[in-house]
């Protein structure tokens, strides 16, 4: 085993001044998030109207609270980067709201089968957020912005408990119903 030295592999001193470019890759990335969840705290209510599972409604609506502190941390994110709070059009999220309200066209009202759609669309969604956030996390420790990656941080671990809540009410009784209907 190599004695250690004590002294830590990578530089804690990594300046935002040092990276430019991959700056304003995060930056960026910060300001399509932001967009993102600004678009949920609008597509989310759709979809909570459109179930009829009370354990999902509940769900989507705890949720949405969640989504609006996303939304209040990502601001607390371009304070700490000492930027201007902007939104930048994020294509893949609109596409993905687009298909959960496609499920909720081409399927009958007050069906578990509807409910099964909004699941599947509503995972999709989370599964964006996490690859997103884990990613951006990632990159604001590289940055040495540690305040920065704590606040996604935070985010990224509602995104997951968001996710796993899905899957249990998938799995507890809505997708059973669901096979019954057909
Ligand atoms: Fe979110
Ligand atoms: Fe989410």
């Amino acid at each position: 085993m190599p004695k250690e030295t004590g002294e830590p592999k990578f530089s804690t001193k990594t300046s935002p001044k040092a990276e430019p470019a991959l700056l304003e890759l995060f930056t960026d990335g910060i300001k399509d998030i932001y967009w993102a969840e600004n678009h949920l705290v609008k597509t989310l209510p759709k979809m909570q109207k459109a179930a009829s599972s009370k354990t999902l409604v509940a769900a989507i609506e705890n949720h949405l609270k969640e989504t609006k502190t996303h939304v209040a941390r990502l601001e607390q994110v371009f304070e700490l980067l000492d930027e201007k709070v902007q939104a930048q059009k994020c294509d893949a999220m609109e596409g993905l709201a687009k298909e959960g309200e496609g499920i909720i066209e081409s399927t009958e009202p007050g069906t578990a089968t509807r409910d099964v759609g909004i699941i599947l669309a509503s995972q999709k969604v989370e599964h964006y957020e996490i690859a997103t956030y884990g990613g951006l996390t990632q990159l604001a420790k590289t940055l040495g912005l540690y305040d920065v990656a704590e606040l996604l941080y935070q985010t990224l671990t509602e995104e997951k408990a968001a996710d796993q809540k899905l899957t249990d009410v998938a799995e507890s009784d809505i997708n059973y119903q669901a096979a019954e209907e057909a």
